[in-house]
């Protein structure tokens, strides 16, 4: 059983997204409601030494690189022990390469125990450099502590800290080359995300979408970027801004998607493998670990997961219907 998980197009999957809690200390309103979301039931989470059982046996299938995410993942309390045990585990090339993806506000109190239990690095999401706007776009006046998370990262070594924003109209998008240069400064990597219909109110719009071409020619407006190569399965597609050092990263995920060289497998906080973060089903991994399956077992049904993986998003097929889990119960 020890088979990669390679699945009905070829595509290996090399990297295991790991959604830690569904919860969230902040309301970003691409992804949350002001009063939160039903959350997903407590018995349900997977504990710590579940997470890092599945993680050996992901290993063991030819995963090299473990990304945690939520909700926030750094709510959960063990955090950090999640990450030190799975920074442990060996894979097929070495020990597991994990990282993580945060909105900050937790770095300033953990980053350096992160780092110290092995986390390789961090991104982090920030849409905006205005108190008034964070304050406005988030439901929660935070903005300072997610800049000091992003320096405490920085300090860790948690490099290379990437910003993640999503480009939103008439929210953020008079902003895209104030945030380059924050970054910049601060020796991070910018990247602008399209928004993805993954939004909890089901509000997204194709017309309100910030495409990744404006965003592209907004930032040529203001500096000379040069593409680099060798993106493998990345979502971002990177320049080099001004010669360089510094880059930015656009992920163009609904006008120039990257399915057909899609790496990723995903585990929901409750323990539900996703192919992909728009799949219509989800295998029950859950109850698996909770009925005595064996190792056998769990990677049997990665493998069953893989197999029905579809060739790309669907998100312009006439009949896309958007994932009923929001963002934060599947895992950015
Ligand atoms: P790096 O390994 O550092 O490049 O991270 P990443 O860009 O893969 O991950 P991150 O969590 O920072 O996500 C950035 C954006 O890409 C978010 O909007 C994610 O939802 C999106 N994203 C991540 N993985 C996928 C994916 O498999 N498919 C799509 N469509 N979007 C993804
Ligand atoms: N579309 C695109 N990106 C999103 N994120 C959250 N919701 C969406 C969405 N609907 C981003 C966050 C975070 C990352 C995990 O996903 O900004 O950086
Ligand atoms: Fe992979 Fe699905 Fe993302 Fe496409 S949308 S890159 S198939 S997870």
């Amino acid at each position: 059983l020890a088979r990669p998980l390679v699945d009905s197009f070829g595509r290996v999957h090399r990297d295991l997204r790991i959604s830690l809690t569904d919860k969230c200390n902040l309301r970003c309103a691409y992804c949350m409601p002001p009063e939160g979301v039903p959350w997903l039931s407590k018995n349900n989470i997977l504990t710590t030494d579940e997470l890092v059982r599945v993680a050996q046996v992901a290993a063991a299938l030819g995963i090299v690189e473990v990304r945690l995410t939520g909700g926030e993942p750094l709510l959960r309390q063990d955090a950090v022990d999640v990450v030190r045990r799975m920074a442990a585990i060996e894979g097929s090339t070495g020990k597991l390469e994990v990282s993580m993806t945060t909105n900050g506000m937790a770095l300033p109190r953990v980053a350096a125990d992160l780092a110290d239990a092995g986390l390789a690095r961090v991104n982090i999401s920030l849409d905006t450099l205005s108190k008034e706007r964070f304050h406005e776009l988030t439901h929660r006046d935070r903005l300072d502590d997610v800049l000091a998370g992003i320096d405490a990262a920085l300090a860790a070594g948690l490099n290379p800290v990437k910003i993640n924003a999503v480009a939103m109209r008439d929210v953020n998008d008079d902003e895209l080359v104030d945030l380059v240069r924050f970054a910049a400064r601060s020796g991070c990597e910018m990247r602008f995300i399209e928004q993805m219909p993954l939004d909890a109110g089901h509000i997204w719009s194709r017309v309100a979408m910030v495409r990744g071409e404006e965003i592209l020619a907004q930032l040529e407006q203001a500096f000379e970027l040069t593409p680099l190569p060798g993106r493998g399965a990345a979502p971002a597609e990177r320049f080099l801004v001004d010669g360089g050092p510094t880059t930015v990263g656009v992920i163009r995920s609904v006008t120039k998607p990257f399915c057909g060289a899609c790496d990723r497998v995903r585990i929901t906080a409750d323990g539900q493998l996703r192919n992909c973060l728009f799949a219509r089903e989800e295998s029950d991994l859950l109850t698996v670990l909770r009925s005595g399956g064996s190792d056998d077992d769990v990677a049997a049904l990665m493998h069953r997961c893989i197999a029905g993986k579809l060739p790309g998003h669907g998100i312009d097929d006439p009949g896309f219907l958007q994932p009923d889990r929001p963002m934060s119960a599947i895992g950015g």
